[in-house]
């Protein structure tokens, strides 16, 4: 009988129910948020409302008397605003019409709402133009515990001829508060994801990418948006927004006379309007929104834990701790000195290895940048064994192997650009211009498709200890254009670029999915959740200096979560920057992602070998709580103060790893002080230091402390010297 009822009761939730006419009102609502649209048939669909769960009446609709003083229009923003009527701003949707009409009226057709699962629940608003044939269905998830709604677009039509979509955004959001803070993410190689703070002012604000590939390397498009007051960590509101694509994209804040802001979010329009058969159906990527009313703790919170569940693979198992070849011997290593740097990292206790770029090509060999991109065969000279010859002697040594591929790109001195120049991307007959010497193969070619994902078969099946993948990819598009592309739709080529590669990575996940696979793309070129889905992490920059890494970490890990954070400690003087950094400090900076090395082992001597044996076999220790658990900002970088502090505080509030950094000279009397957060206040807990290097800073090492005590009273750290740093282990008692 029980289960008669919850079979009855599956298949209830499984149904979708459609709400049809004159339901007034959409309510999209996760654990703790709620987001209210109109839905009144036949009139625009209005955005009532997005903030904390509202207990009682909604009276948005009583409102409504409260129009416009030139026009008589509602006060209420629309949803999804598309140009034509009074719209003047930036619309949601642009397109022509098959009759060369520039304008388009949606309204409210219908909407049905279905339950994924018991934590998803997805909404379906669909709109259409008033009088032609043209439907677009606004879709949105709400994930209930993570406090995350997705929203992404589809269109259609029934015109007949070809509909030319010019502009179609994924969401599109509508706020009103008194001043604007906006958090945005820019910078460039080896300086990604720098984080500035300004305020609105009236007109629009731009952040986007035309570069197509490695798009996140001077730009996220992510945002923090804070209400009134510049961003806190643990008060105001704030909106806060990642956008899951690959490509160009484009994100747009634009205050208008009325004083309310409206952020339109999507694939970039520039350059690509599509040409739109009838019955075709568009679809645009998910926009993956969150709110707080409690500063933007809770945003980092909750897009981690949404991450480590839906946003990312192997989100739910510890992160090896690797040690990758590329810092420690560039394109300078044979089968001798690979298998020497295999030995010193087991003995490090390293967990896997990665053997990057310059192992492959023959005719072409890549011992440079120069050559051999394309011709994805072992380099007999360097490798005279072959691949599965390191792999098995990595196993053997107790660790896991990985290996280096950029199967989206070809140097012209290759086997594959001499035999396959048609796959190359190229506008008509201008130059092709190269960058890092190489060039991008057009992934919106079917057949350019198969040959990437054959590479990462074939590069897989060399060995059957292959466990992880670096998927490399280190230029952008320019000189735009496909041969494989009709002349009428090469501007579809962004879009089509994008999806030619997700389909990859479909494929390569459905065959593999136990393989571990990296994001680098030159270090912080794929830092995005639409790629991040297929991968178990990213590179987030190829500087490995450990003060730029803090700047770069806070930024990243304010969207992304440190278990895909991959953080290596790297040899000194750095080889990004020269700057000599003790290597406590490298090692707690990296630390507080998922740890690795980059360097030559044989080259820690004396103390330096035997402080990171242990700092290795101590993140072994602390991982679960760094990997799974909670972060919380206790001082930022950018404060200004000279310190940068944080930490991880595992669900269960049984455990916590503090970090603390002193990153400019503070004199000799000054010290550090701070308040802990996120413990419970009614446990008991043993403060110890780690990583001590000559003798513990924190003078009450080993004392137990009440969570209250932490969190109230605080610590306090002699850590006054530039490179100054702790790192606490929290233990309930
Ligand atoms: C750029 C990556 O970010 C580096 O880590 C390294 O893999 C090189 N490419 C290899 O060419």
């Amino acid at each position: 009988m029980k289960k008669i009822f919850s079979i009855l009761a599956f298949i209830l939730s499984a149904c979708s129910f459609v709400v049809g006419q004159n339901s007034s009102l959409i309510k999209i609502q996760t654990d703790e948020t709620m987001m209210v649209l109109s839905g009144a048939t036949n009139q625009k669909l209005e955005f009532y409302y997005w903030g904390d769960k509202i207990s009682g009446k909604l009276n948005f609709t009583e409102r409504k008397q409260k129009n416009q003083p030139d026009t008589n229009d509602e006060m209420f923003p629309q949803a999804y605003p598309s140009y034509g009527e009074r719209f003047y701003l930036t619309p949601a949707l642009k397109l022509t019409h098959v009759d060369g009409v520039l304008t388009t009226d949606l309204i409210y057709d219908k909407h049905s709402m279905r339950n994924i699962d018991s934590n998803i629940v997805e909404t379906t608003v669909s709109l259409k133009d008033k009088i032609y044939p043209v439907y677009v269905d606004l879709i949105f998830k709400a994930y209930q515990k993570e406090n995350i709604i997705s929203q992404s677009v589809k269109i259609r039509h029934e015109e007949k001829g070809i509909l030319n979509v010019e502009n179609i955004a994924s969401s599109y959001l509508p706020l009103h508060a008194k001043s604007y803070y906006l958090t945005h993410f820019s910078g460039t190689w080896a300086h990604e994801m720098q984080a500035t703070e300004e305020k609105l002012n009236r007109g629009i604000k731009v952040i986007e990418s035309k570069k197509g590939v490695r798009a996140t390397q001077a730009e996220n498009p992510s945002f923090i948006l804070s209400l009134d007051t510049p961003m806190q960590e643990d008060a105001g509101e704030i909106y806060a927004g990642s956008l899951a694509w690959s490509g160009n994209y484009k994100l747009s804040f634009e205050v208008d006379e009325t004083g309310r802001l409206g952020i339109t979010s999507g694939i970039n329009p520039f350059a690509s309007n599509f040409k739109l058969n009838a019955k075709e159906v568009l679809d645009m990527p998910e926009m993956l929104l969150t709110y707080s009313s409690n500063g933007v703790g809770k945003v980092s919170r909750n897009f981690h834990d949404w991450a480590r569940k839906y946003g990312m693979q192997h989100g739910d198992k510890e992160h090896p701790i690797i040690l990758n070849s590329w810092e420690g011997a560039y394109f300078d290593f044979n089968e001798a000195t690979i298998t020497e740097m295999i030995d010193n990292a087991a003995k490090f206790g390293v967990e896997m290895f990665v053997l990057d770029d310059g192992w492959f090509g023959n005719k072409f060999p890549r011992n440079g940048d120069n050559a051999g991109l394309g011709d994805w065969q072992v380099n007999n000279t360097k490798l005279p064994n072959g691949i599965d010859y390191l792999a098995k002697h990595t196993v053997s040594k107790g660790m896991q192997f990985g290996i280096w591929i950029e199967p989206e790109m070809v140097n012209p001195d290759s086997e594959l650009a001499h035999k396959h120049p048609e796959w190359i991307v190229q506008s008509g007959k201008r130059d092709i211009l190269p960058m890092r010497n190489q060039w991008l193969l057009d992934l919106t070619n079917p057949k350019v498709q198969d040959f990437v994902f054959d590479t990462f078969d074939e590069v897989v099946s060399q060995s059957p200890h292959i466990s992880y993948i670096k998927w490399d990819a280190n230029r952008h598009i320019d000189n735009v254009g496909s041969a494989y592309l009709p002349k009428d739709k090469q501007s579809h080529f962004w879009y089509e670029y994008v999806q030619g590669l997700y389909k990859v990575y479909e494929r390569i996940r459905q065959k593999y999915p136990d393989i571990q696979i990296q994001l680098c793309s030159s270090g912080g070129g794929r830092v995005e959740y639409g790629a991040l889905k297929y991968h178990d992490e990213f590179w987030a920059s190829d500087n490995t200096n450990a003060l730029d890494r803090i700047f770069i970490q806070y930024g990243t890990n304010l969207f992304f979560p440190s278990i895909a954070t991959g953080s290596h400690v790297s040899t000194s003087p750095n080889h990004q920057t020269g700057m000599m950094i003790p290597l406590k400090f490298r090692f707690d900076v990296a630390m507080s992602g998922r740890l690795g090395m980059e360097l030559q082992p044989k080259d820690l001597i004396g103390d330096e070998y035997e402080f990171a044996a242990k700092a290795v076999a101590t993140y072994k220790a602390i991982r679960p709580t760094i990997q799974f658990g909670d972060l919380y900002r206790m001082v930022s970088p950018y404060s200004g103060n000279g310190w940068a502090s944080h930490m991880y505080v595992a669900k269960d509030k049984k455990e916590a790893v503090f970090f603390a950094y002193s990153i400019e000279n503070h004199g000799r009397t000054e010290y550090f002080e701070t308040k802990l957060k996120g413990l419970d206040p009614n446990k008991n807990y043993k403060v110890t230091e780690i990583n001590i290097q000559d003798y513990p800073k924190f003078t009450e090492n080993g004392n137990v402390f009440s969570g209250d005590y932490l969190m109230k009273a605080g610590v306090i750290l002699p850590i006054g010297n530039p490179f100054d740093s702790v790192v606490l282990q929290i233990t309930e008692q």
